[in-house]
């Protein structure tokens, strides 16, 4: 494996890898590696010739009361992690290296925006599709691996290939989960373990809700309202948002048909985690 810290130096490689039309799989992360950006190199691995992986975290999409500074981070183990799942290039850029002046030009997310962590973290989409605008430029992919953990993400990443005709494919992965339901995340390791025990609610308070949908429930708000006073009162968290919303679109559900994804953000004492699930109605 090799491991590419210069910007221009992934470029040249990329061109290169498309001149011989050599397929690239690209896995845009910001380390502390686990099962979940396991899945996701897995797919890449088995979908393309060669396998960039980047580990950079993005200053841009932190906002300035955010968790920057102590966003957990292992580059050893990242490095040992890429090598088991076969990764051919580990991009690891210095952030000067990413952003040596301040930014003339960046991108701004407009649709997609308005709802779920769009709301609660202004700015932070912006950040991430300006990263993803200069990763997908230096590496060039074929196909780029998204977690469906990040439902919006997707989306917006989805917009962002569509309008700025991107040649990418995107491949949404599965979210990869612990035993009780728990999204595995980079910031569960930031829970107390009280808190770790308390956050199997997530994903049962997702269950739910599906649950109560399909069966028929009608009354969202009421819904709505309901799982937010189990959620806290099974656990010391507090909710920043559950919503249910149509998919990919995350607009208000009108409708009792098509894709829905219900989505729930909750605030620990020192982590906020999210986690989602999308499925038909019929
Ligand atoms: P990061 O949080 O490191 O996540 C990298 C990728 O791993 C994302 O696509 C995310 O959805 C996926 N992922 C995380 N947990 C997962 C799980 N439990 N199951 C499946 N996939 C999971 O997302 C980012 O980094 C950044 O915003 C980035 C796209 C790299 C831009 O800076």
């Amino acid at each position: 494996m090799n491991i590419i810290t210069n910007p221009q130096q992934l470029q040249e490689l990329s061109t290169q890898l498309k001149k011989d039309q050599v397929t690239i799989g690209f896995v845009p992360t910001m380390g502390y590696l686990h099962d979940g950006h396991r899945a996701l190199l897995r797919a890449a691995r088995e979908q393309n010739d060669i396998v960039i992986m980047s580990v950079f975290v993005n200053p841009l999409q932190f906002g300035p009361k955010e968790d920057l500074a102590s966003y957990p981070r292992d580059f050893e183990h990242d490095k040992q992690v890429a090598m088991e799942e076969g990764v051919d290039y580990l991009f690891h850029p210095a952030v000067e290296a990413m952003y040596p002046v301040q930014m003339s030009v960046t991108v701004k997310v407009e649709r997609r925006t308005d709802c779920l962590c769009g709301r609660s973290r202004p700015g932070h989409f912006d950040g991430v599709a300006t990263v993803l605008m200069k990763l997908f430029h230096l590496a060039q992919p074929t196909n780029v691996y998204f977690g469906k953990k990040d439902a919006q993400q997707v989306a917006v990443v989805d917009g962002l290939i569509e309008d700025f005709h991107f040649p990418i494919n995107l491949v949404a992965v599965n979210t990869v989960r612990e035993e009780d339901g728990l999204a595995k995340s980079s910031r569960n390791i930031r829970l107390t373990p009280t808190e770790r025990q308390e956050a199997g609610i997530l994903y049962k308070s997702l269950s739910i809700a599906r649950g109560e949908l399909i069966k028929g429930n009608v009354d969202v708000e009421a819904l709505k309202n309901s799982i937010i006073a189990l959620v806290e009162k099974e656990s010391s968290g507090k909710v920043d948002y559950f919503e249910i919303l149509t998919y990919p679109q995350l607009e208000q559900l009108k409708e009792r048909t098509g894709k829905v994804i219900i989505a729930i953000a909750v605030q620990f004492s020192n982590a906020r985690l999210i986690d989602n699930i999308i499925f038909e109605l019929s």
